[in-house]
């Protein structure tokens, strides 16, 4: 199988004023198969913007390589622009033109691409229809809800009809029928009409759901590619213990510097304060020693439960991005 996408040692700073620099891609280096669905997850700030502009030819990288079916992005960027559908969640739908309506929106991108008219109008109704747009098509988008606008931007994206889409957070502050709606869509287009899809996300589910293979980034490098499958196998890695503890007067700073002090504590993956009573959950490395342990330390703090628990998703993530499955 050809790759769609082959990146290799990107790296991109940003230079803020004088003296300071943002690295927002370091040496990133992976490769998009055709018609695989890729997905691309990273807290806040890890690059997948940049990352997402640079492939799309929107941003110019300091080093590296980009091919996009096999075209240069500095040699051949009107081709690559011609080989990507790109959009961008995150902006609500302010590409759009507020004061026409949907239709006329997709009919002017549609022309600006040079779309032949009659073509354009056939992909227009076909995916507005499959959107459950059609009834809506001809109000103003000033009046569209943020997911009828991530809908309309998702149809321009797909106007010329490129063989790859590169999303950046389609679905994030979606309601959740428009993020099912826009997840099955995008489903149809890598299924039957083999398109490529590159997207990135926080939404571990989501990604898992969707995706062929993931690569997860953090601070402009990728630490993690694979299929969901081998997320998964490093999911069954990490060792939780769900702590329930009563404060007693005592301070949450001092319970978790406590805690850290201890050999077999890795991390502390998240906490909720629930009436006065804290749970802590913790990554160990064996969660049958650190039980009794963590009973004698806490001796002044009122326990409440202690026990073996399951990773969510989200905390295997957090240990993959704390670095202990860097190969
Ligand atoms: N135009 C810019 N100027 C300066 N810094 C930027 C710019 N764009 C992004 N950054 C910085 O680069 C890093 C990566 O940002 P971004 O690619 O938007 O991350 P993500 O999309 O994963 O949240 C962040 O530290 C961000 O602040
Ligand atoms: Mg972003």
């Amino acid at each position: 199988m050809d790759n769609a996408i082959i990146v290799r040692d990107i790296t991109k700073v940003f230079r803020i004023g004088h003296n300071r620099q943002i690295v927002a891609l370091d040496n990133v280096s992976f490769e998009v198969k055709e018609g695989e669905f890729f997905g691309l997850l990273g807290p806040n700030g890890a690059g997948k913007t940049t990352l997402t502009k640079i492939i799309s030819t929107l941003l110019i990288p300091d080093s590296g390589e980009v091919l996009v079916n096999g075209y240069s992005i500095y040699k051949e960027p009107m081709k690559v622009r011609q080989s990507i559908g790109w959009m961008q969640g995150e902006t609500g739908g302010r590409a759009l033109y507020w004061r026409l309506s949907g239709y006329d929106n997709l009919k002017y991108f549609a022309t600006l691409q040079g779309v032949n008219s009659k073509v354009a109008e056939i992909r227009i109704k076909t995916f507005l229809k499959f959107l459950d747009l059609d009834k809506d098509a001809y109000r103003l988008v000033k009046d569209y809800s943020t997911g009828m606008k991530i809908k309309l931007l998702l149809i321009r994206a797909l106007l010329h009809n490129p063989s790859i889409l590169i999303l950046d957070e389609p679905t994030v502050g979606l309601d959740v029928a428009s993020a099912i709606k826009i997840r099955e869509f995008l489903r149809e287009l890598n299924e039957e009409l083999n398109k490529t899809i590159l997207f990135t996300s926080h939404n571990m589910t989501e990604v898992e759901q969707l995706c062929d293979r993931i690569a997860i980034i953090n601070k402009g490098k990728i630490i993690f590619v694979g299929s969901a499958r081998q997320m998964k196998e490093k999911v069954e890695k990490v060792k939780v213990v769900s702590l329930k503890v009563r404060m007693n007067g005592k301070t949450e700073n001092e319970l978790v510097s406590s805690l850290m002090k201890m050999n077999s504590v890795e991390k502390i993956l998240s906490k909720r304060n629930d009436e006065g009573i804290y749970e802590f959950r913790i990554a160990v490395r064996d969660p049958y020693e650190t039980i009794p342990e963590l009973v004698t330390k806490l001796k002044d703090w009122k326990i409440e439960a202690i026990e073996r628990s399951l990773p969510t998703l989200e905390e295997a993530f957090i240990r993959i991005l704390g670095g202990d499955y860097i190969e």
